[in-house]
């Protein structure tokens, strides 16, 4: 089955200075039977697919075979792509000499896995801040976590006093670089400094920040950094932990299983099991060769090209959209530090008189734009900060934009939002499992969805 009836044959993207993105010529259905490109402003849930990386994976997949299990030629070269892979997610996060690669799905698999891997009695520190993926897998009696801070210099001095009350024992801060909700840049360098001075591992969850600025963890001074493929225009399931192997080494095996063992023997009454050492001992199972692949290509694909033009790209873009939502009637912007915190390409936000997702569901029905709306997997942060807007609103939208993202896209949203507000929505809409939903919804699903 093909996609060609709802992908246009590729063709020059509006930004043919950019690595150019497989969704750029997506058309998408309104309810009123018209199809319109597809405005995707939700590239900080999931970027769209780099053309390079498609056009790597195709170039894999006939070679696709066994990773370090066959003699088969195929094999010996997916092996080959797969440790080749590690070298250039080192190169892409400016690792430290010595760090290991682990291969992951994603930054929620790389800091559980980090997690499991903390020496008995590591204290964490944290901030209330993280999204869920850096937030939630920090178990036990020694996991602290810092409130909301109002500025980037309250977060500084309030690490410092939390750490200053830890225990002695190991000690692991754990660091968002750009927030997934309001996009805002975090002060990396002066936390991991008071880190240092309190003797404390930096962890980096990346996500949000690798796919829109350059990752350098050896001048930034952390230890370890997560992050995701399918936020990197890699979406085939691969993501990565790289940092310190000595906790990753000493620590049980993250699954159990073929991949992960040197040597099983049968003693009788139990099984001897011999673990290889790092970064196997934590890829236990078939490795997903074509993820790893598909994200190595686009960390190369970013690197070669250059961050400045993707930097300038999007701080145009981040401009025009804050200065367009400013002049929607009821908007409010969600903020960490303030207005002129240093930001990537993401604006959460909520509009006096209207439900969130019933607008996000009015944009994608009637405008062909999407953007996220709810907590954003950052309950108790979307939640503080919609208090400390003073919204009245339970949840809000979220606008994110990177390489798929053009001047059309942020205007149309502007007037659309301008236009729900003026004069209400131009379709009936209700609530169908907790989702706003167009009634009816006429909107042809693609026959590769509906064929048989
Ligand atoms: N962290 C992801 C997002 O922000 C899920 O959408």
């Amino acid at each position: 089955m093909t996609l060609a009836h709802v992908v246009e044959p590729r063709c020059a993207d509006a930004h043919p200075a950019l690595p150019a993105v497989t969704s750029a010529r997506l058309t998408v259905p309104l309810v009123d039977g018209r199809r319109v490109p597809y405005a995707n402003l939700d590239h900080a849930a999931s970027a769209p697919c780099l053309e390079a990386v498609q056009d790597a994976v195709n170039e894999l997949l006939p070679w696709y075979a066994s990773v370090h299990r066959g003699a088969g030629f195929a094999s010996r070269v997916s092996t080959r792509v797969y440790e080749q892979a590690r070298d250039t997610l080192r190169a892409f996060v400016g690792a430290h000499r010595g760090d290991t690669v682990v291969f992951t799905r994603n930054t929620t698999d790389a800091l559980n896995l980090l997690a499991r891997c903390l020496p008995r009695g590591t204290s964490v520190v944290l901030f209330d801040t993280e999204h869920h993926a850096a937030l939630l897998p920090w178990r036990g009696p020694n996991v602290r976590r810092i409130p909301t801070p109002e500025r980037p210099g309250d977060a500084v001095v309030a690490l410092e006093d939390a750490l200053r009350g830890c225990p002695t024992g190991p000690r692991l801060v754990v660091i968002t670089g750009a927030s997934n909700v309001t996009g805002e840049v975090w002060p990396v360098t002066r936390l991991a400094e008071v880190a240092r001075r309190h003797g404390a591992r930096i962890a980096l969850d990346a996500a949000q920040l690798a796919p829109h600025r350059p990752v350098d963890a050896r001048a930034l001074d952390v230890d370890y950094v997560a992050l995701s493929g399918h936020k990197l225009y890699a979406p085939f399931g691969a993501g990565a932990l790289v940092g310190r192997a000595d906790w990753l080494q000493a620590a049980e095996p993250y699954l159990s299983g073929g991949g992960a063992t040197r040597q099983v023997v049968d003693w009788g009454d139990r099984l001897g099991v011999s673990w290889s050492a790092v970064p196997e001992r934590h890829e236990a199972g078939s490795p997903n060769v074509v993820g790893v692949h598909a994200l190595a290509v686009a960390c190369e694909t970013l690197d070669r090209h250059g961050w400045e033009p993707i930097m300038t790209h999007e701080r145009l873009l981040l401009d025009r959209l804050r200065t367009g939502l400013a002049t929607v009637p009821g908007y409010t912007g969600l903020s960490l530090f303030g207005p002129d915190n240093d930001r990537v390409s993401v604006a959460s936000f909520t509009v006096t008189g209207q439900d969130p997702g019933r607008l996000a569901a009015v944009l994608s029905a009637e405008h062909g734009i999407g953007v996220r709306d709810g907590l954003f997997c950052a309950h108790i942060a979307t939640r503080r900060l919609l208090d400390r807007a003073g919204s009245t609103q339970q949840r809000a939208l979220r606008a994110s934009l990177g390489l798929g993202s053009t001047v059309e896209h942020v205007d149309r949203l502007v007037a659309a939002l301008r236009s729900v507000v003026a004069d209400g929505a131009g379709w009936n809409y209700r609530l169908i499992d907790g989702r706003w939903t167009p009634d009816p919804d006429p909107r042809p699903l693609p026959p590769f969805l509906t064929a048989g």
